[in-house]
């Protein structure tokens, strides 16, 4: 099995090939941190879209979904407090003139530690423990005195020539309107950094229209752009990319209960994906993003490590009450269910609870999760297979329809078989190459079911099954193939 950084870079090449990922604009040498999703990545990534809105709108009967759009009234960015706090410890190193997020430079030398065995993993960890409570208190002389403590190099110029520590906003702005110049305030607008701002904007519409009782909660899908400053690690920090975000308006004085409850519900959604539970695990904030009164990491052990792939934040009464503020509209909600003293709760301002999960990330989870080389060499002959073994709900192609040869009759079988499954899932028929190939290129998509037409389909109506993860053969009527995919999807 390759190491885990030759294991990433095959991953890489692998959704190339196979036309999940290609960089953006690559016939212009790409565009940095952006890329563009292939025939299969496209299906995979809508797959667990549905999945993920599907198990917040539909399963939960009080969330209910939107749609905002990107550009919001720039005034949204400054109540959200993303104008003047969204931004990232930066450090510069003279001589490469490469740019740094300092945490990320600091967790990078820790993991080269973690490599040197049990005193470096002890040394890793104090480091952390020294950043977090540095971070939390905003130290930034402190942060480049550890820097230079630790004599942190530069991966480029291998030096340790830094600046001081400075602060980068993050957001991407551009104008509106056709006469706008720049140096016109109230034309310049931002491409959305999060999704949850739209939903906050909306919150008194849909509690109004939706006639929605507290607790209830808005789940929205769509793009965020961020201008990351270490933007590598393929889709994993990217310059545009999707969230799929939920905010669950509580009571005030309920939110403790309700951050547990969400903490354990978005853990329990991954598991419900048939993942591995120890390749989970949480992560408690120390350092609270401008909004948070209580935040956790659920991070996965991608191949390069355990990194964060959702958050679960309690955001108080914090962003209602800025719009409340900024917009001079009130945003309030009136509570008629009765206290303990058998008054009316009254009007307040909800308390929330977000769940926020980068969509790109969890589909590089799903992708590095089912990423398999397998040896399947026999004294007689050496051999292996790349296979994607994705839970079959999210797998780009269901069921490969397979005629054993271009002739009597059997790809005519195979298309009957086509047309009766594809408008129930997505199915791929294929009569190229050797049934051995196309079976191989079935498991490079993450395909689990193959069926093989062949002559013996023509005296008894049956078909040859292959199932991707076992590679067992079964023959089975025709008749059943349909039930036997929609069992697993
Ligand atoms: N509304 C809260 C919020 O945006 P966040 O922790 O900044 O919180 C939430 O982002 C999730 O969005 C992350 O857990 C991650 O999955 C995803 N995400 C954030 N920045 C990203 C980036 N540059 N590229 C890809 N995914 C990103």
């Amino acid at each position: 099995m390759a190491n885990d950084n030759n294991r990433f870079q095959a991953i890489i090449a692998h959704c190339k090939e196979y036309g999940f990922i290609f960089p953006s604009s690559e016939i212009y040498d790409g565009l940095s941190a952006v890329y563009d999703y292939g025939q299969n990545g496209s299906e995979l990534k809508k797959n667990i879209r549905d999945y993920w809105w599907k198990s917040m709108t539909q399963l939960h009967d009080n969330i209910v979904g939107i749609d905002a759009a990107i550009f919001m009234h720039p005034t949204t960015w400054k109540a959200s407090g993303h104008v003047d706090n969204f931004s990232d410890p930066m450090i510069d190193n003279k001589d490469s003139k490469k740019r740094y997020r300092v945490d990320h430079l600091i967790e990078a030398h820790a993991d080269l530690l973690k490599e040197k065995g049990e005193a470096g993993a002890k040394e890793a960890e104090q480091l952390l423990a020294e950043m977090d409570a540095l971070l939390a208190k905003e130290d930034y002389a402190g942060l480049k005195q550890l820097i230079d403590d630790n004599k942190i190099k530069c991966s480029v110029s291998g030096t340790v020539n830094w600046t001081d520590i400075r602060q980068f906003n993050l957001m991407f702005s551009t104008e509106f309107g056709a006469t706008a110049s720049s140096e016109d305030a109230d034309s310049k607008v931002y491409l959305r950094p999060e999704t949850a701002q739209g939903i906050f904007v909306n919150f008194l519409n849909v509690q109004k229209t939706g006639r929605m009782k507290i607790p209830f909660g808005i789940a929205q899908i769509g793009k965020a752009f961020r201008n990351e400053i270490v933007a590598r690690q393929f889709i994993f920090r990217m310059r545009e990319f999707e969230q799929m975000e939920m905010q669950f308006f509580v009571r005030p004085g309920t939110e403790g209960e309700w951050y547990k409850f969400w903490k354990e519900e978005r853990l329990k959604w991954h598991l419900s994906l048939g993942i591995d539970p120890s390749k989970y695990r949480y992560h408690d904030h120390i350092k609270l993003a401008h909004y948070a009164k209580e935040a956790c990491d659920i991070e996965f052990e991608f191949p390069m490590g355990f990194r964060e792939v959702e958050g679960i934040h309690s955001r108080s009464d914090f962003d209602l009450s800025q719009h409340q503020q900024y917009s001079k509209k009130k945003m309030q909600y009136f509570d008629n269910d009765l206290d303990a003293n058998g008054k009316p709760f009254g009007n307040y301002i909800p308390y929330v609870i977000e769940t926020s999960i980068g969509l790109d990330r969890m589909f590089l989870l799903i992708m590095s999760n089912a990423y398999t080389e397998e040896d399947l060499s026999t004294p007689e002959k050496a051999d292996s297979r790349v296979v994607l073994k994705f839970p079959a709900k999210l797998a780009p192609i269901k069921l490969a329809v397979l005629p054993l040869l271009k002739k009597d009759g059997l790809p005519e079988i195979a298309r009957e078989i086509m047309n009766s499954c594809k408008g129930s899932f997505r199915c791929f028929y294929e009569e190229k190459d050797a049934i051995g190939k196309r079976y191989r290129r079935m498991d490079a998509l993450g395909t689990p079911f193959c069926v093989t037409v062949d002559h013996q389909t023509k005296e008894d109506n049956t078909v040859t099954v292959r199932h991707r993860d076992s590679m067992q053969q079964e023959r089975i009527p025709i008749s059943a193939i349909k039930a036997m995919v929609e069992a697993q999807l």
